[in-house]
C-alpha cells in the first residue's frame, strides 16, 4: 500500500525557478521525500529513462502527437516526414532526450499510500493547455502541442512522473542507488497511518 514513485523536475521547472513551488505541493498532501538528486543527466541515462524498447510508450507518444496534428489540421508527413506512430514517437523521444540533458534536473522519490496515482493527479494532463487549474502543469505552464510541434521541440510541461508501479520501480532503480533512498518517519504518520 505504501508506494514509492519517481518524479523528475525537467530543465524548464529548474530554469523558471519553480522547484520550491512544485515540491511544496507534494509535501503538503503528505507525500514523503525519500530521495532527491540535482543532476545534469548523461545521454545514456536519458536514453534509459525513455527506453526505445518500451514500444507501447514510444508508440503512445506518437499516437498522441498524431492526434494533436489531426486537431490542428496539420499533415504529419509534411511536418516531420513520417506518419507511423512508432516513428513519430521516436522523433519526439529524441527531442525529449536532448531537452532533459540540456540543463540540470531534480530527480525525486516520493513515498506514501497510493503515491503513483496521487502524484499523477497533482501533475495533471500532459499538455499544459489542457491541464486543469490546481494541477502543477495547469497552474504553472501554458505550453501546447501547437507551439511545441511548430518548433520541433518537446512539450515544456515541467515534470515527469511515473505512470504506474512497474515504471516507478524501474525509474527509481535507474536514477538512485539503494543507499540514496532514506527511511524516516514524517510527523503526521501517527495521525494518518
Ligand atoms: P507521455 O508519457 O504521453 O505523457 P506524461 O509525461 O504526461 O506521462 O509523454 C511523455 C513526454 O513526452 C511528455 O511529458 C512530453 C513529451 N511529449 C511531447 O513532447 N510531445 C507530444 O506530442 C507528446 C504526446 C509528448
Amino acid at each position: 500500500m505504501i508506494e514509492k514513485t519517481f518524479v523528475l523536475l525537467k530543465p524548464d521547472a529548474v530554469k523558471r525557478g519553480l522547484v520550491g513551488n512544485i515540491i511544496s505541493r507534494f509535501e503538503r498532501v503528505g507525500l514523503k521525500i525519500v530521495a532527491c538528486k540535482f543532476i545534469q543527466p548523461s545521454r545514456e541515462l536519458a536514453e534509459k529513462h525513455y527506453p526505445l524498447e518500451r514500444r507501447e510508450f514510444v508508440e503512445g507518444i506518437g499516437k498522441k502527437t498524431l492526434e494533436n496534428y489531426r486537431e490542428m489540421g496539420i499533415d504529419p508527413v509534411k511536418e516531420i516526414g513520417v506518419s507511423d506512430p512508432y516513428e513519430i514517437g521516436k522523433i519526439v523521444r529524441g527531442w525529449l532526450i536532448d531537452f532533459i540533458i540540456s540543463d540540470p534536473v531534480l530527480a525525486i522519490v516520493l513515498e506514501g499510500p497510493g503515491a503513483v496515482e496521487i502524484v499523477r493527479k497533482l501533475v495533471g494532463h500532459t499538455l499544459p493547455v489542457k491541464a486543469d487549474p490546481g494541477t502543477i502543469r495547469g497552474d504553472l505552464s501554458f505550453d501546447s502541442a501547437f507551439f511545441a510541434n511548430a518548433k520541433k521541440r518537446p512539450i515544456k510541461n515541467l515534470i515527469h512522473a511515473s505512470g504506474n508501479f512497474e515504471e516507478a520501480e524501474y525509474e527509481i532503480s535507474l536514477w538512485f542507488t539503494k543507499d540514496e533512498i532514506y527511511n524516516y518517519k514524517r510527523a503526521e504518520e501517527e495521525v494518518m497511518y
